[in-house]
């Protein structure tokens, strides 16, 4: 039952009766996470003023040193995930080794793992182009009352609980599934809060938009090649439109709206690719399957792979499945 004006905090209290695990404790974990982004979206929103109230490595008026967006968002994330005893650990891209949080838990009595990528997409910041945030929470493994380990991390992404991703762009938005479908929210600035403004969102099964960062062709395995090739050719509704920002979070919301696919494909550059399993791929994935399109590496499920490394990368193609099914299909011809 999709309400007018329902708030994100509203809709999370409301809708956590669905979630399996009878659970305050994910509700106020998301809870957390929105507060994080609209932290995040308030400095990513001043970075055009950098020039003015000083760069990234100058110092500012208070005597602090002014931080890059991506070191930013990962310190208030972190920061307001460790604040509620909810979470146990913490991985991200800006962290060599995960985080076990015992500060406010001496007893490790806390569930939740949290895996985030804080700043996607942090080359377009100086051009004011969209970034975004990425999440994927699991619950631990390893057994309550002890310190997490980096099995906690390494869970295949059919174990998430939850996922999404914000994106800072003409409007800030926090989309996200606790595996019951996929809802978005968009932020009134003025008022300081999350409304959601896309219930249920679905994958177009088809879609007539690409996107693929085209400079890396030549490196390109056959498969991809011949699926690029593919999308050009005139027939039927094809030629396909060519759409890249370069920000995974902003490429994937445009074409889990309108139709699309986007692809990261293993070169002769990035032998894995470029992207990660764990903060960029599973979470989109899950949230791509709960919205009924596909993710996959080419041959494989995504959210099937085992994990081996906590920063491991893998070759990412994801979208309207039709679209999917087309490039393994491309792909297997191509072996
Ligand atoms: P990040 O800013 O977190 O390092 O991620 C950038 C990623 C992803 O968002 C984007 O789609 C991709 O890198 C772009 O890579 P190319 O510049 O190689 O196309
Ligand atoms: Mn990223
Ligand atoms: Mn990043």
């Amino acid at each position: 039952m999709f309400k007018k004006n329902q708030t994100l905090g509203e809709f999370i209290i409301e809708n956590q009766t669905s979630f399996k695990y009878s659970s305050g404790e994910l509700s106020s974990l998301l809870n957390s996470i929105r507060l994080a982004a609209k932290v995040v979206n308030h400095e990513v929103n001043k970075a055009g003023l950098v020039d003015i109230i000083g760069a990234a490595g100058d110092v500012n008026i208070q005597g602090e040193n002014q931080q890059k967006l991506d070191v930013y968002a990962n310190e208030k994330f972190i920061q307001t995930l460790t604040n509620r005893n909810i979470v146990c650990g913490i991985a991200s891209e800006e962290e060599d080794d995960f985080i076990s949080i015992n500060s406010n838990d001496e007893n490790h009595q806390n569930k939740y793992i949290v895996l985030i990528d804080p700043l996607d997409g942090s080359s377009n910041i100086d051009v004011n182009v969209s970034v975004g945030t990425i999440f994927s929470i699991y619950r631990r493994v390893t057994p309550v009352g002890t310190p997490v380990t980096l099995e906690d991390f390494l869970q295949k992404g059919n174990q998430q609980v939850a996922a999404g991703y914000v994106v800072y762009g003409t409007s800030t938005m926090l989309v996200y599934t606790t595996g019951d479908g996929v809802n978005g929210f968009t932020l009134n600035p003025a008022i300081g809060s999350f409304y959601l403004s896309h219930p249920n969102i679905q994958f177009p099964e088809n879609g007539t938009i690409y996107s693929v960062n085209e400079g890396n062709y030549i490196h390109f395995p056959q498969g991809i090649k011949n699926y690029i090739k593919y999308c050009q050719m005139e027939e039927n509704d094809r030629p396909y439109t060519s759409r890249y920002i370069g920000s995974l979070v902003s490429d994937f919301h445009r074409n889990m709206i309108k139709g699309g696919i986007y692809l990261y494909p293993k070169s002769s550059l990035n032998a894995e690719g470029k992207l990660r399993l764990l903060y960029e791929c599973n979470p989109m994935a899950f949230i791509a399957e709960q919205a009924n399109g596909k993710a996959s590496d080419g041959f494989t499920r995504i959210l099937d792979i085992k994990p081996t490394e906590l920063h491991q990368r893998v070759p990412f193609v994801c979208g309207s499945k039709n679209m999917v099914e087309k490039v393994e299909e491309f792909m297997k011809k191509a072996i």
